[in-house]
């Protein structure tokens, strides 16, 4: 497994192996894997010739208030997971290599990045695509990977690479959950052991909520909302930033709610924001 930290030798490893007409499987990531980070990693290396993991925190994602600091760092342990599944190489920039001091370029995406997380994030999924943009970039990947856990960012990606006619194929992988169906995500570790168990009501609410679409008992989102957030607000110290329905390719919210659809939430359990969706297709 090579690990590479420059742009320019990143970008060398990516010129032999488009000339040896090798394709590329790529995982960008923040660190802190996890199984839902193991299943893409697996998926991109059954589809391609070579695995290409980024590391990568960035900071250009995070809010002024927001947990940059704090987000899970545990590198040794990284690239232990990430021998262990074979990837081929390892991409771990700096953030001067990323946003040199010149650095002036965003990559906005505002139809899908007002809704949802965006409202509560401002900036975020502006930070998103113009590090992804720039990753692609670099890494010249055939197949990137990325986890439906973070539905409204696999929504942001997918438009990017549309609009910007960027050469790579968006594949979005299903969400990875613990054995209690808690979503895996980098944050949990932040969880205090209480806040942990009382975690999983997160998903218990989404998937009370996909039952009552499915059985169709409910069907508008006004009234669906506010029962899900009555059995959210039995999580102690939760704070809830949103619970809706949202059509599945524009994230419009949905008044009646028909089929397709997604329903998201998220939520601070203490210091830690969560964030969920079930798709009811
Ligand atoms: O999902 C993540 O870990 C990040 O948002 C990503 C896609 C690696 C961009 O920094």
């Amino acid at each position: 497994m090579k690990i590479i930290h420059s742009v320019e030798e990143m970008k060398s490893s990516t010129h032999a192996t488009r000339r040896g007409r090798r394709s590329i499987g790529f995982v960008p990531t923040m660190g802190a894997l996890h199984e839902g980070h193991r299943a893409l990693i697996r998926r991109a290396r059954r589809e391609n010739d070579q695995v290409v993991v980024s590391i990568f925190v960035n900071p250009a994602q995070f809010g002024p208030r927001e947990d940059f600091t704090q987000y899970p760092r545990a590198l040794s342990k990284d690239l232990a997971l990430l021998k262990q599944e074979k990837c081929d190489v390892v991409f771990i920039p700096s953030a001067s290599q990323i946003y040199p001091p010149e650095f002036s370029t965003w990559v906005d995406v505002p139809a899908c990045s007002a809704s949802l997380c965006g409202k509560f994030r401002p900036g975020h999924f502006r930070g998103v695509a113009t590090v992804v943009a720039a990753l692609f970039q670099i890494v010249q990947p055939t197949r990137a990977y990325f986890g439906l856990k973070d539905y409204q960012q696999c929504r942001v990606i997918d438009r990017m690479v549309k609009d910007l006619q960027i050469p790579v194929r968006v594949v979005a992988c299903p969400t990875v959950r613990e054995p209690d169906g808690l979503a895996c995500s980098s944050r949990n570790r932040r969880l205090s052991k209480r806040d942990r168990e009382e975690a999983v009501k997160l998903y218990q609410a989404l998937y009370l909520g996909r039952e009552l679409i499915e059985q169709k008992i409910m069907l508008d989102s006004g009234r669906l909302e506010t029962r899900l957030k009555q059995v959210l607000s039995q999580i102690p110290h939760c704070r809830i930033d949103y619970i809706a329905v949202v059509d599945p390719v524009t994230l419009a919210p949905m008044r009646k709610i028909r089929r397709p659809a997604v329903l998201a939430a998220a939520l601070w359990i203490g210091k830690t924001r969560l964030i969920d969706n079930v798709v009811i297709s």
